[in-house]
């Protein structure tokens, strides 16, 4: 078989199985491509249907029981591999943090948020950091900042170090432990997040892929707001005058307008809506 065939069969094995996407890829094509790819050695920016030459009988293996694992066990493909990609920027992945797939990231590579940065501008926070990927593109798109990283999970914190450090970024990030803000430290241009916000019905439907994530990651509540909440009341005092906070609530934007029924928001928009990554000022926030 060549490359191109094991991918296409791969691509109908993963729809018969029926196994959900979501968490890097979000469809057989793709999800079937990354594996392929990823088991033969190959850069996952290879033009696919360049891959015509047979693969040998241990590589044909190779792809199968990865295959195989990532079916049986319905495991996330970053899990299994080790790896994620977000806007092009490689990260270390496993279970004890989200796979990153953040919609903040696209609004950090299209540059929607510098208009409400300044020259001047110093310090970001990526409140909620996970494995780290947000601090890395702030730090990365904006050379000037120093960027704080807050989580309140140590799990997840060893592998934002991890990518902090894969990143050569250990100069420009501070990763913490911290519930909420309560160790963040001065304040912020520019404060970043993608908090858990899945509301209680969602977290009862979710695939058997997201239920290898960490709970403490996705779960928000029975509205999805229970973070968010205490986030909105807090961050004024953390933000400069002219800081703003970007925020990421996915499809709770119902949800989100009967908590904060007067808060005055900028939607920025993402490949997967308008509506799913919110831009707050602290004057918004103030009034
Ligand atoms: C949706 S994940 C986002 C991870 C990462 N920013 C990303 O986009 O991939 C939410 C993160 O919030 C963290 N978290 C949950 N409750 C928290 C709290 N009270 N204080 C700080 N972090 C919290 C979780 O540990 C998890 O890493």
């Amino acid at each position: 078989m060549t490359p191109v065939e094991l991918i296409h069969h791969c691509s109908q094995a993963l729809t018969q199985a029926g196994v959900a996407y979501g968490q890097g890829t979000l469809n057989a094509e793709d999800e079937a491509a990354w594996l392929v790819l990823w088991a033969l050695k190959l850069p996952l920016d290879t033009d696919t249907s360049t891959l015509n030459s047979p693969v040998s009988e241990a590589e044909y293996e190779t792809v199968l029981a990865l295959l195989r694992k990532r079916t049986d066990t319905r495991q996330p493909l970053a899990y299994l591999t080790g790896e994620a990609w977000l806007q092009g920027v490689s990260f270390h992945v496993d279970e004890r943090c989200l796979i990153p797939r953040s919609l903040i990231a696209e609004v950090i590579a299209h540059g929607s948020i510098d208009p409400w940065l300044h020259p001047d501008s110093q310090r970001a926070l990526d409140m909620c950091t996970g494995g780290g990927s947000l601090a890395v593109l702030v730090a990365l798109a904006y050379p000037t900042l120093h960027v704080d990283a807050l989580d309140i999970s140590a799990d997840a914190l060893a592998v934002a170090d991890i990518n902090i450090e894969r990143h050569g970024l250990q100069d420009r990030i501070t990763a913490c432990l911290s519930d909420g803000l309560m160790q963040a430290k001065g304040v912020y241009d520019l404060i970043v997040c993608n908090p858990p916000y899945v509301n209680a019905q969602s977290m009862s439907d979710l695939p058997n892929e997201f239920l290898h994530e960490p709970a403490l990651a996705l779960a928000g509540g029975n509205d999805g707001m229970a973070f968010i909440q205490g986030l909105l009341k807090a961050a004024p005092q953390y933000m400069t005058n002219d800081g703003v906070l970007v925020l990421e609530i996915g499809h709770e934007i119902d949800h989100f307008h009967t908590a904060f029924p007067s808060l005055d928001v900028t939607y920025l928009s993402t490949s997967a809506g308008d509506e799913q990554v919110l831009l707050i000022t602290k004057q918004a926030l103030l009034s």
